[in-house]
């Protein structure tokens, strides 16, 4: 069959070669381009991040400014692509309205398609890095029944996007500064994290020569899986839950998990690749404590989830099979502190991942050494057999 390996879920295949982000998942290393995830975390933003990944450097100052400029002006929807939303139930999940409302963006802007034309390729990453913030808020105010804003472009994207979600027509809405760096700062550890489900996704779809718009929302519909991008809100269910349900009763909770009662899992714990304590969860669990006092908020579900750490990390269940936080489970609670409903926290993670997902499309549609993603396979079914006729079946 020419077949070599037979490696179900990828756990030792390497499907392309990639210069964007290096995971060192025994020693819980993170780098983007090189650069440590602690040094962008603390001294970079999510716009210079975004274009680090896309562009391979740091961007100069005028060279930011340009990106950042060329993105406001492209953070309008175009007003036909407003009524899409209008055909969604009220009771929407926003991530699939999301994914449909970018794939459709082939539909609006189709003068930026040919993956083959550089041009085409720098206006579409701009149209995306732009509209994508615009339409996730208008997912999450058509999800509340309220109005739509106009983007106010003399705002940052974040701020933009804070407005558009948070704000109402004709109000003016006040910036909480801690919010929004908070924000960027979530955004910057979700930005990139190499061959993952959704980005291998994106460069699948890609790899056909599908557009960019086209890759990323088959890259959208990947994350919203609840053992990928949907996990951070199925964390804050089973917080939720334990806190409402078990009175709080943490020990139950590992136990039912140990014995894989009914498939529990301990949500937001585990990784593929970290076999340690994932270096965004760390970050993700200082900002935790330092964001919610800083906007005023207790949360009981914050302590929930520290006891179910420390419960977990001290357990001989996790620890043989190296079972650690990952990026995904302190992250709802500080969503849930700025005010963002559980539907959301995807919405959020994807938000992040975005320059991630286009700088690898990008990698992929110019590297020489892509072919079309086509997988083989093991066949398992009959050998051969004979039709037989309807009457004798
Ligand atoms: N709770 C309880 N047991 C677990 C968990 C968990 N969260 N994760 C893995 N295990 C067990 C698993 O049952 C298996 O045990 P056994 O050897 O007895 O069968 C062992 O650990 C190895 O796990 P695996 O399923 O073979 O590992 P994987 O690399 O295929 O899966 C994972 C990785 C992230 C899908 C998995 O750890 C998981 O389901 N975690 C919960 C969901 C989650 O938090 N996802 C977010 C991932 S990080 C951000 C992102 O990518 O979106």
């Amino acid at each position: 069959t020419g077949l070599t390996t037979f490696d179900p879920g990828f756990n030792s295949t390497a499907a392309c070669a990639s210069a964007i982000t290096y995971i060192d998942g025994d020693a819980g290393i993170l780098r983007y381009r090189g650069i440590p995830i602690e040094q962008l975390a603390e001294r970079s933003s999510f716009l210079e991040v975004s274009y680090l990944l896309i562009y391979g450097e740091l961007p100069t100052q005028a060279q930011l400014d340009t990106f950042t400029s060329n993105i406001s002006r492209h953070t309008l929807l175009h007003e036909d692509l407003k009524n899409f939303f209008d055909g969604f139930p009220r009771d929407a999940h926003p991530m699939p309205v999301l994914s449909s409302a970018v794939s459709a963006l082939s539909t609006f802007y189709q003068d930026s398609l040919d993956p083959f034309d550089d041009d085409a390729v720098e206006l579409s990453t701009v149209r995306l890095m732009a509209k994508v913030f615009t339409i996730a808020a208008y997912a999450y105010k058509k999800s509340v029944g309220q109005p739509f804003l106009y983007p106010d472009n003399s705002l940052g994207l974040v701020e933009n996007f804070l407005r558009l979600t948070f704000g109402f027509p004709a109000e003016p809405y006040e910036i909480d500064p801690v919010m929004a760096k908070a924000v960027d700062t979530l955004l910057i550890l979700h930005a990139d994290h190499e061959q993952n489900c959704s980005t291998s996704t994106v460069r699948l779809v890609g790899s056909s020569q599908a557009n960019l718009f086209a890759s990323i929302s088959a890259g959208v519909n990947a994350l919203f899986g609840p053992l990928h991008g949907g996990a951070n809100q199925a964390v804050l269910e089973m917080l939720s839950r334990i806190k409402d349900v078990e009175d709080g009763n943490v020990d139950a909770f590992v136990d039912r998990v140990k014995n894989k009662e009914q498939g529990a899992k301990l949500m937001g714990f585990g990784h593929r690749v970290y076999k340690n304590y994932d270096p965004r969860a760390k970050i993700v669990k200082q900002n935790a404590d330092e964001v919610l006092k800083a906007l005023g908020v207790s949360d009981p579900l914050l302590d929930i989830a520290m006891k179910l750490e420390e419960k977990a990390l001290a357990d001989e269940y996790f620890i043989e099979r190296k079972l650690y936080p990952n990026v995904d489970f302190y992250t709802g609670v500080i969503y849930r502190a700025m005010g963002f409903p559980t539907r959301m926290f995807t919405v959020l993670f994807a938000l992040g991942r975005l320059p991630g997902w286009i700088a690898h499309w990008r990698e992929m549609i110019s590297d020489p050494q892509t072919k079309i993603g086509r997988p083989r396979q093991l066949y398992t079914g009959p050998t051969e057999r004979n039709y037989v006729d309807m009457s004798d079946r």
